[in-house]
């Protein structure tokens, strides 16, 4: 009998991919961070009966109706922007994502960002890096307090709720808005449900957090930025594309809000010339937020799990259609 056919867009450790390879026939793209080429992706995808792909793959319907074989898409990332799912659920291909297992790393990283944009640990580096560091001052480097501030979060999904516990051991004030009231968080953590707008006009730190959809497609944008306090911190660790990246730049340029810190871009990777790159005020990573080795494992292994059930006949483990 044929065996069954997974193709991998990016090179993974073998320890990771040995269980698919004991029992299906497995392709891999040979580079960790160099993305599989399209017209080869789209070979592939021809041919194969499951998918692991990244964020940064295009899951569109051309890739999906390439094939007639194609059962699953275990795509790694909690996030399935990428993914047409509309398609995929047409076409009877399961989609699946890996939540749960990212949720702490990432809110870990968010809560960093918040507390390095506020307290611009990445300027005071820089500093003294650059040999700048000659005396005290009164008001040297002076940032934003973290503690007994208020935090609001835009999007209160498992990483909202997680960054909200964060925020606690900080005796933060927390705000949330969220397409749905959650009574069980506001109580376990004393967050207060407010419209987008009362948040904005409110929250000392304001932290994207909500998924990429038509919705919520540059919600930040020239008006949302001017609703922020002058004194107001963005931190976006969710996706690029919810923000109007030039109205951030002219927001930060014009002191309509204060700083800033971003895990993610609406084209990614920036390059080095990205306007938002010269600004001190802003602190920039490049898309990190799930990136601890461990929890980086859990999802290639939650994308394994995922491809076995499904290939064997059996319910995925994470689907998201
Ligand atoms: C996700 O999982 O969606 C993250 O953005 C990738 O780390």
């Amino acid at each position: 009998m044929m065996k069954n056919y997974v193709y991998i867009t990016r090179k993974l450790p073998d320890e990771v991919v040995e269980p698919l390879t004991n029992m299906f026939d497995v392709g891999m793209w040979d580079y960790a961070e160099k993305p599989v080429e399209r017209d080869i992706l789209l070979k592939e995808a021809a041919r194969a009966d499951a998918l692991v792909t990244v964020l940064s793959d295009q899951v569109d319907y051309e890739l999906l109706s390439k094939g007639s074989n194609l059962k699953v898409v275990a795509n790694m990332a909690v996030g399935f922007d990428n993914v047409d799912i509309n398609s995929a659920a047409d076409l009877g291909i399961q989609v699946t994502n890996t939540p749960d297992v990212l949720t702490d790393t990432t809110a870990d990283l968010t809560f960093a960002l918040l507390m390095a944009a506020g307290r611009r640990m990445m300027e005071a580096s820089e500093y003294i890096k650059q040999g700048k560091w000659k005396n005290w001052s009164p008001l040297f480097l002076a940032g934003t307090d973290i503690h007994h501030k208020s935090i609001g979060i835009v999007g209160m999904g498992r990483i909202g709720e997680a960054v909200a516990r964060r925020a606690r051991g900080f005796e933060m004030n927390i705000l949330y808005h969220n397409r749905n009231r959650k009574p069980e968080v506001e109580q376990e953590l004393d967050a207060r449900y407010c419209s987008f707008n009362e948040l904005l006009a409110t929250a000392d730190y304001v932290v994207c957090l909500a998924p990429y959809t038509k919705e919520t497609e540059k919600l930040f944008n020239k008006e949302a930025f001017n609703g922020m306090k002058p004194s107001g911190i963005f931190i976006n660790a969710s996706r690029g594309q919810l923000v109007d990246e030039e109205a951030l730049y002219q927001a930060l340029v014009n002191k309509e809000i204060q700083a800033a810190g971003l895990d993610v871009f609406e084209n990614e990777p920036i390059s080095p010339d990205h306007p938002l790159l010269e600004l001190e005020q802003v602190v920039c990573l490049p898309h990190i937020g799930s990136a601890s080795k461990e929890t980086r494992y859990k999802m290639m292994g939650l994308c394994i799990d995922n491809v076995i059930a499904v290939l064997q006949g059996k319910k995925a483990v994470t689907p998201v259609n």
